[in-house]
Formats: C-alpha cells, structure tokens, sequence
C-alpha cells in the first residue's frame, strides 16, 4: 500500500469509527468528534496486541502489518478496541512476537468509545487547560491536543519507555503537548492549577496532588479502582485544594496505577484448623456479580481473591487482607454455603453487613453511589453524601 492509499484508507474508517460511535450515542459533541476523525490512532499504535475471545485462558494476539498486512492492521487501529503495547512493566519482543498468556496489560491505547465518553465527561470549552495522568501511547493527548490546542495539555507518564514512544507519535502528528515523565499519583508539577483533570489509569482513591492541581470548580475525571475489580468512573469537582465531590458515572476498567498495584506476595496463607466456620447466606458469586462486586469492592478495600480446590477437589474461595491478616475461605455445604474466618476482622462479615445495607436500598447500580474527597480521607456514599451509608477508600492522608 502506498503511503497515499494508506491515508486515505485510515481516513476513511477513522470515519466508519466515527459514524459507530455516533450511532451509538458514545459521541455527541462535535468537537470530539471531528478530533476522533481527525487523529491518525494508527502513528500511536504502528504494533499491539489485542485480547482473542477464545475461550480458556485470557490470550492475546499481536499485530502489526507485517504480520497481518497493512488493511487488517488497519481495520484493528480503527475499531472500537483496546489496543496493548505492553505487559507486565516489560518491553514486547516484537523479534518474534507470539501470543500471550498469563500476563498483564500496563500500558494500551484505550478503546475509542471510552476515551471520548471521559473526554466528554470533561464538559469543557475550548479554552480549557487540561491535566491527563497516564499518556500510554499519546492517542488521547492528541485528541486533546486537536480540541484544546497542545499549549494547553499537560501529560504525565510512569513509564520513560512508553512516555518516549509517545512524545515520538504526538511529534510526528504536530503536536507537543507538555510531557511530564514520572509518577502521577504525585501531581504534574504545574505552576498553575489546570482547568481539568483526567486520569486513563485506576486508582485507589484520588490523589490530593489532583486536587491541589485543579482549579475550585473545576472536573476531575478518573477511574477508581481496587484489588478485586474496578469500582468505574467518577467525575467530582473540586471544592478547593483539598475537597471534592463527585458520583460515578459509569462502569470502566483502566489498569491500576503502577504504584498501587497489588503486592505480588499474597502472604501467608491461613491453615487448614485456622479460623472459625459459620453459615452465611452469601458465596463467592458475589464477588463475580458486577453490583454486588462493586459492594464487595467496597466492604474489603484491601482484600484479594483466589481460588484452589482443597484436599477432596471442591473448589474453595480464599478472600485475604494482608493488611490486617484477616481471611475469610468460603466452602460449598450441600445447597448453600459456610465461610471460615480468622484474624482481626470478619472480612466476609463486612461483605455481608454491606450487601444487607444495599438490597436494604434496593440494589441500586453504582451510578447512585457518589464519592467525597475530604483533607484526610475518602469515602464513597450511597445515594447522598451527608446521610447515606458510606465507606472509606484505602488512602494515606495527605498523599
Ligand atoms: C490505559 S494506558 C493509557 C492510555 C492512553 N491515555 C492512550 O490513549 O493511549 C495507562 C497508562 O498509565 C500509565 N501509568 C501507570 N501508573 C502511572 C502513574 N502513577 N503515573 C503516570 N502514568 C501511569 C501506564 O504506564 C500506562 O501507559
């Protein structure tokens, strides 16, 4: 393909993507649009994996022209996936690049669809100066750029590999947009305070550094996030340097900031006479269900989860705080279920007490759960901020 046809290829499903996203409704804004129909995703993303949906283990399939020839490469830039350009903290050996199991994405170009429902979440004009933490291949900052001008994006990456890769892209499309690399949970070492901020990476609870960076009244649009699951998007605005409020808007899964992942050592796992067995109503479905996972999420902000059959096959549910050494090991007893726990605190006793006060509500979906940013903590609310149950994320103070 020449370089000519490859324009105009890409131009013209950059605007099939477009007519989809319009379709269905995940577009509205004009401006966003024309940048969606403007930016060459293909400069950001010339090599990546995509997730395959055969069934077993989670694969991932590379891609580039090369191996599948420069329209199919194409096709994939231009719909509505996400793109993943690294695993695991580790540059991909595009040598002999081969499918991937058993790995985790850390850095991707997010799918379309998404990006554009964040940006338009920003309900901002075009004088607006931005904040963006994760810059990934730099797809988003340009979109930004296209909308706002690049004189008024700042973005901020971990990764100086992905962060290199990225201004490269943004260069070749025009843009040079202020670059920041370094940790993000730390703020973007601005001068001034930006108009809004948005986050393409999880978190579990907003930074303050965000906070201190964003102008009273201005949005904060990022993606919360804990060690069982995603909780999803939040948009708060800022009351001052210290406070703000906000809900969740919708669910979306970033991958977590590199920082909070969570410890690659589980601990010690408890032992067979360990802790104490009790009936509960509630098993390890719970946790799967996206409602009551995000309950869950929230009754067990430090907790983890896994499964191992025991000695006689029957699979068992370990759920572990290595925090305060709790555990909660939820068995199969004939049609219902047992859970035996130890430690400190009754984990699965906070799940259960949390889901008795959300069916008590009705089971709402977390779109009528809000969040408050306050100067020492952070918590997430049911249905109002002032009286409705709440619960408290897992951050320091003051970081
Ligand atoms: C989903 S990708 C970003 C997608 C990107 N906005 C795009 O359009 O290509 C998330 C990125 O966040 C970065 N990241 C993770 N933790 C970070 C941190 N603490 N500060 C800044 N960037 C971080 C990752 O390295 C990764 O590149």
């Amino acid at each position: 393909m020449t370089e000519l046809d490859l324009d105009r290829t890409a131009a013209g499903l950059r605007h099939e993507l477009v007519e989809h996203l319009a379709a269905e409704g995940q577009v509205t804004d004009p401006e966003w649009r024309a940048a969606v129909q403007d930016v060459p995703r293909h400069e950001f993303a010339p090599r990546f994996y995509v997730m395959t949906d055969a069934p077993g283990m989670t694969t991932y399939v590379p891609i580039s022209p090369e191996l599948v020839g420069t329209e199919a490469w194409l096709r994939k830039v231009y719909s509505d996936e996400t793109l993943i350009t690294q695993f695991d903290g580790c540059e991909i050996d595009w040598s002999d690049p081969q499918p991937i199991r058993g790995a985790s994405p850390t850095s991707s170009s997010t799918l379309p669809s998404l990006v554009v429902q964040m940006l338009e979440a920003l309900d901002a004009d075009a004088e607006a100066t931005v904040t963006e933490y994760g810059t990934g291949t730099g797809y988003s900052s340009a979109l930004m750029c296209h909308r706002f001008g690049a004189g008024q994006v700042t973005s901020v990456e971990t990764d100086p590999g992905v962060a290199a890769r990225a201004r490269a892209a943004l260069e070749r499309c025009g843009y040079t947009p202020r670059l920041v690399v370094g940790n993000g949970l730390a703020g973007a070492d601005r001068t001034d305070r930006a108009a809004r901020t948005i986050a393409t990476m999880g978190v579990r609870g907003i930074p303050w550094a965000w906070l201190r960076e964003t102008q009273p009244g201005g949005l904060i649009v990022a993606t919360l996030r804990g060690w069982l699951r995603s909780l999803g998007l939040v948009r708060l605005v800022v009351e001052d340097g210290q406070r703000a409020t906000g809900r969740f808007l919708a669910g979306s899964a970033f991958m977590m900031a590199r920082q909070q992942e969570a410890p690659a050592n589980l601990g010690m796992l408890p032992g067979d006479d360990d802790g104490k067995v009790r009936e509960t109503p509630h098993g390890p479905e719970v946790l799967r269900m996206p409602d009551s996972g995000f309950v869950a999420q929230l009754a067990m902000p430090n907790a983890r989860t896994f499964d191992m059959p025991a000695d006689d096959g029957a699979l068992r549910t370990y759920v572990l705080d290595a925090a305060n050494e709790s555990f909660a090991i939820l068995s199969r007893d004939g049609d219902g279920w047992t859970v035996r726990e130890g430690g400190p605190v009754s984990l699965w006793g906070e799940v259960e007490r949390s889901l008795a006060l959300w069916h008590a509500a009705g089971a709402p979906t977390p779109t009528k759960f809000g969040v408050s940013v306050e100067p020492d903590r952070q918590r997430i609310w049911l249905e109002d901020a002032a009286d409705g149950p709440s619960w408290w994320l897992p951050v320091v103070p003051g970081a």
